[in-house]
């Protein structure tokens, strides 16, 4: 689908296509740094190349008519711009909905409605962001069509805080941050703390990245993310009663070990310590990357995976394997990124070696899980804008 498609389709089921406008938010996929930033550690994603497109025109009236290419059964979703409400109902349509409300309700004059067509070209609950994708794709568009004053940070919040208040998950600011900020050829390390960041060239010298999608679906409201965001959040409170921390990802791995009998359930402790050493990982690893030591990156990507199988537990078989596979034959580095229980896994492989790589890896899960897994090679694009 090109975007010339996109407009003829927008002319299609909107009636014309005048004084249309088109902007484009990509997904996103982490390098290193995973469930660390709800606990105040730090990330290391890129944005995609691909994402979601959206063309869009202001109406006159108070309506809103959405439409998802990707969802066409769901038909034409219709709102009226001051009744904006979850509805289950609207599926998709909910992620553009909520960051509507939320920026009305942050005091945006938004008055009139607008007709827009969705499209996306992320694999569809795979772990690479396709929602902070929508929501960030929503947010420029909505700058842009109602000329809002307001900056990239600000709207990367704001989608935050519309996938937690709107659509009840409680995710951290690590894709909406990638999708809205990401930039071509580099990763981004944030400090989700401060929301300190840098970005650090992804050069990678015969080396590529390669993610490779499991296809088991997930949702990240239907999956454990909030219970493990709450089990963090109980470990952290036991350690406050004497550490003077504000989050997990304040403590060194030294200083977690000396309190770790404060936290007196066992389940909690091996999550907090996820979060404390998969941080200090993020940091190590960018480090890394920076004096061009891959192998050294590799190891504690794969470190990573290890500890997000052990401690926070949200890996599961298809992940595992997949990692595993990618271990065995050749990955100079592999791991899960986003979320887990389901989606994709990140892995460096010498360049040369991709089909072969590809070849076996795919051979190893489908003969142990039972169906494909699919593979994609990564290139960095630029965060949300308009095209
Ligand atoms: C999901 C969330 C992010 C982050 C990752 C895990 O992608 O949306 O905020 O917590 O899981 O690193």
């Amino acid at each position: 689908m090109n975007l010339d498609q996109l407009v003829d389709s927008f002319e299609k089921n909107f009636g014309t296509k005048a004084g249309t406008l088109r902007f484009f938010a990509p997904g996103r996929v982490n390098l290193i740094g995973e469930h660390t930033d709800y606990n105040g550690g730090h990330v290391f994603p890129c944005a995609l190349s691909v994402g979601t497109y959206i063309v869009a025109r202001r109406r006159n009236d108070a309506k809103l008519r959405m439409l998802s290419l990707n969802f066409e059964a769901a038909g034409m979703m219709e709102s009226d711009m001051d009744k904006l409400t979850y509805d289950p109902a609207h599926s998709w349509a909910n992620y553009p909905k909520g960051v509507v409300k939320i920026f009305k309700d942050a005091g945006f004059a938004i008055e009139t409605g607008f007709d827009a067509l969705f499209y996306g070209d992320i694999p569809n609950a795979s772990g690479l962001s396709s929602s902070a994708s929508i929501e960030l794709a929503t947010s420029i568009m909505l700058k842009t069509l109602y000329g809002l004053n307001i900056d990239m940070v600000e709207m990367v919040k704001y989608s935050q805080k519309s996938e937690n208040e709107f659509n009840g998950v409680n995710c951290g600011i690590m894709d909406q941050f990638a999708c809205g900020m990401g930039k071509k050829d580099h990763a981004v390390f944030l400090n989700t703390n401060t929301l300190e960041y840098t970005y650090v060239p992804v050069k990678l010298d015969g080396v590529s990245i390669i993610i490779a999608n499991t296809n088991k679906k997930r949702g990240l409201a239907d999956s454990k993310y909030n219970e493990r965001r709450s089990e963090c959040e109980r470990a952290l409170g036991q350690l406050k009663k004497v550490l003077d921390i504000t989050a997990l990802g304040d403590l060194t791995e030294a200083a977690f070990e000396s309190h770790a009998h404060l936290i007196g359930n066992d389940v909690e402790r091996k999550r907090a310590k996820h979060a404390v050493y998969e941080n200090r990982r993020t940091i190590k690893a960018v480090e890394a990357l920076n004096e061009g030591n891959l192998a050294l990156f590799g190891e504690l990507m794969n470190a990573s995976h290890v500890s997000l199988r052990d401690d926070y537990e949200v890996t599961g078989a298809e992940l595992d394997t997949l990692v595993e596979a990618a271990w065995a034959n050749g990955a100079i580095g592999a791991r899960m990124t986003g979320g887990g229980f389901g989606g994709c896994t990140v892995n460096m492989v010498p360049s040369s070696s991709i089909p072969v790589f590809i070849e076996k890896v795919g051979k190893a899960y489908e003969e142990k899980i039972g169906y494909k897994a699919d593979f994609y090679v990564v290139s960095i694009g630029d965060g949300a804008r308009e095209i």
